[in-house]
């Protein structure tokens, strides 16, 4: 049976499928395929490991004649039409858990990026304009006894709360249910999304996109923030309106922002490049070794199940 793999991949899951007697088809160029290479060849798949870059529509699963598993490689699985893929009967797998800590890690750097003006401060040092210490030199904020907002209460936004409550924070979250491990692990209280933004010092946002959180963060409830307020995004980037944010951080109705995701990747909005109370990465929440093997190698493991007729590890449809 054969495999296509949309990008180079950690080699343990090339092996790993290998050794289970697939033929595996390998995306070697240093980009993403286009719609029109996906299509031709995925065509004949019997399973797929595709990336949050590729783009499996109605169209594009119409046009796969064997196959049985689409195996995403990321915990965010809205690059596909799950539902449409489980009326032809194609089972769709993510790789959850195997990232949370790197994510959680990579939401922390950029708290206290924004909260200690790193950037700033390294800018300041390659442009030669550091002068020596002075008293009023980058003036940023502690994170202690901060209220820490947290949207979304899954398995990152828990990792998160968890960081942020060993640097004294005191955490609020937002989630449609309540969730047992923030209520009562982490003491964590919640409230409506409007108090949320209207109290938190910080605020991180934790959801999948979807077309109920698409602009959750619209131009309206962004206006809620206070003017020292940092914001993170290290989820997805529609899932904040990415111009009325641009607005708020040029004319400083916030304190900073950070953020791993944009609504255009990879043409990030120059504007906001522009900006200095910004910190800017190029969505590498999960880049870490450990994540990136994992996840390769709970992407294998779900093909293989799949092929074999067993029950996937990480089913999303
Ligand atoms: C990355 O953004 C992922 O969804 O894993
Ligand atoms: C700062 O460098 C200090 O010694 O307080």
């Amino acid at each position: 049976m054969k495999i296509l793999v949309t990008r180079k991949i950690p080699s343990v899951a090339i092996d790993f499928l290998r050794q289970n007697g697939f033929e595996i088809l390998i995306n070697n160029k240093n980009r993403p395929l286009s719609r029109d290479e996906l299509i031709r060849k995925s065509k004949d798949a019997d399973g797929i490991v595709a990336l949050l870059t590729d783009k499996f529509d109605k169209d594009v699963i119409n046009k796969l004649t064997r196959c049985k598993v689409i195996a995403n490689y990321a915990v965010g699985f809205n690059n596909i039409d799950i539902d449409y893929a489980k009326k032809k009967g194609i089972v769709v797998t993510n790789t959850p858990d195997v990232l949370t800590d790197s994510t959680a890690d990579l939401t922390m750097t950029l708290v206290l990026s924004c909260a200690r003006r790193v950037i700033e401060g390294h800018s300041m040092i390659i442009k030669r304009k550091f002068k020596g210490w002075q008293p009023e030199l980058l003036l940023g904020m502690e994170l202690k006894n901060k209220t820490f907002g947290i949207i979304g209460a899954g398995r990152i936004g828990n990792a998160v709360a968890q960081r942020a409550k060993a640097f004294g924070c005191s955490i609020i979250y937002f989630s449609d249910i309540a969730n047992k491990k923030m209520e009562n692990e982490i003491t964590a209280k919640r409230v409506s999304l409007e108090k949320l933004l209207m109290n938190a010092d910080i605020i991180s946002v934790h959801l999948p996109l979807n077309s109920k959180t698409k602009y959750m963060l619209n131009a309206e409830r962004l206006s809620l923030l206070k003017s020292s307020a940092i914001l993170i995004n290290t989820s997805r980037g529609e899932v904040i309106e990415e111009k009325a944010l641009i607005k708020l951080l040029k004319e400083n109705k916030i304190f900073a922002a950070g953020l791993d995701v944009f609504e255009n990747e990879p043409n990030i909005n120059p504007k906001l490049s522009a900006l200095n109370n910004v910190v800017l990465l190029p969505h590498i929440g999960s880049a870490t070794i450990e994540a990136r093997n994992a996840m390769a190698m709970l992407a294998a493991k779900n093909i293989a199940a799949v092929l074999s007729g067993k029950k996937p590890l990480t089913p999303v449809n």
